[in-house]
């Protein structure tokens, strides 16, 4: 594949991971199931820990280990970077590679702030390069086949929505999840998740609320529980929540004034339903309808980051600079909803 052109349907899409952390190796594990994509090349910080990963992910040819992102953005057999580092140097990170000429898939929040995203957006317009910010939900296909479903009114009126997602944080002090400077927020690291299930079923928030327990430190501050809630187009309600203190079921449930839809791990369902309620019934169980599985019209790839991998393949074959799945506005937007909901709650990073 050339830089500039789409590439022919054949060649593999090149990828270059940028960070050996945890969402890394999630991600390199579903790739090695994406077909047309091959990773190429790793960079790390540390050249042990790039050889490390190289050969835990080579079974589909060599795998290029760079002891620096800086070697691996300049590595030309690689198309596409993508990019696992911690949040508060996403922008950073992103400015290497698509200064050097690569398309990127940048993980979540693409940003700390909409204004760093806005930036971020303007280097890849600047580049003429691809950029995606990794909202895996977003190319989930039944998280797809759930939004056309609504679009075509099929499960009734939306009315009321509810997704959680949050789990215990034991790790040292040091690490990105309570450091502001590397982007600490149960909001961004998870509430964001709830927030874009929202907007991807319902549009752009008409207004959202928030109450969340803060965390004060020298370098700034961040939220380690949230509660929030949204009012969408149609009157729809929402309530989201995340948090990095307790256990959450990491569910979803959408009311209709037909029934109700339920999914078990929302941001990639491993399980979506419609529960349709008779006509006329009340709030009895007894009075309820078949279950129906909502089932997507493509396989989920691994655990579905396979899918984002695959869109991105997608992209780059059409010449796009943009995926229609996860376009930079809604991207901004979302990162502006966030930017809000900090300020409503009193949780600023540094220089905000
Ligand atoms: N899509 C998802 O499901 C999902 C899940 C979890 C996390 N994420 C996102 O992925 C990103 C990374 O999360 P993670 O859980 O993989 O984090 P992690 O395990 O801490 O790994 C982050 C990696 O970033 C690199 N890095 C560069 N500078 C760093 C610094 N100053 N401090 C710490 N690490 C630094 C390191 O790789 P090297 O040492 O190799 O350079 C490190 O291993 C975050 O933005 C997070 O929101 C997404």
């Amino acid at each position: 594949m050339t830089d500039a052109c789409p590439a022919a349907a054949t060649d593999p899409i090149r990828w270059g991971i940028l960070a050996t952390g945890k969402i890394a190796h999630s991600f390199a594990a579903d790739l090695m199931l994406v077909p047309g994509a091959r990773l190429a090349a790793v960079g790390s910080r540390r050249a042990a820990s790039a050889e490390e990963f190289a050969a835990a992910y080579d079974r589909h040819g060599p795998v290029r280990a760079h002891g620096s992102y800086e070697d691996l953005v300049a590595d030309p057999e690689v198309d596409v970077v993508y990019i696992a580092s911690p949040h508060g140097l996403h922008l950073e990170h992103a400015r290497l590679a698509l200064e050097a000429g690569k398309h990127v898939l940048c993980e979540k929040a693409l940003t700390l702030n909409a204004a760093e995203a806005e930036e971020m957006v303007a280097i890849a317009r600047a580049n003429d390069r691809f950029l995606m910010e990794a909202m895996w939900t977003a190319c989930h296909p039944v998280v797809r086949k759930l939004q056309q479903g609504l679009r075509e009114g099929r499960f009734g009126t939306p009315r009321l929505m509810h997704a959680e997602l949050g789990f215990v944080v034991s790790v040292d002090a040091s690490d990105r999840m309570f450091d502001p400077t590397l982007g600490a927020s149960a909001l961004l690291d998870m509430g964001i998740y709830p927030l874009t299930f929202a907007h991807l079923l319902f549009g752009e928030a008409e207004s959202l609320t928030a109450q969340a327990n803060v965390r004060e430190t020298e370098v700034g501050s961040f939220d380690v529980d949230i509660v929030m809630t949204g009012k969408y187009a149609g009157g729809v309600l929402a309530t989201m929540n995340s948090s990095m203190s307790s256990w959450s079921s990491r569910a979803a449930a959408i009311a209709t004034d037909r029934g109700r839809i339920e999914l078990a791990d929302f941001h990639h369902p491993t399980r979506a339903v419609f529960i349709e309620y008779a006509a006329g019934s009340t709030n009895d169980s007894s009075a309820v309808a078949p279950v129906v599985d909502i089932v997507g019209d493509e396989p989920v790839i691994g655990r579905g980051y396979g899918n984002e991998a695959a869109e991105v393949g997608r992209c780059l074959r059409a010449g796009l600079r943009e995926s229609p799945l996860v376009p930079w506005a809604q991207t901004i937007a979302l990162l502006r909803a966030m930017d809000s909901i900090r300020e409503t709650v009193g949780a600023r990073y540094a220089g905000e």
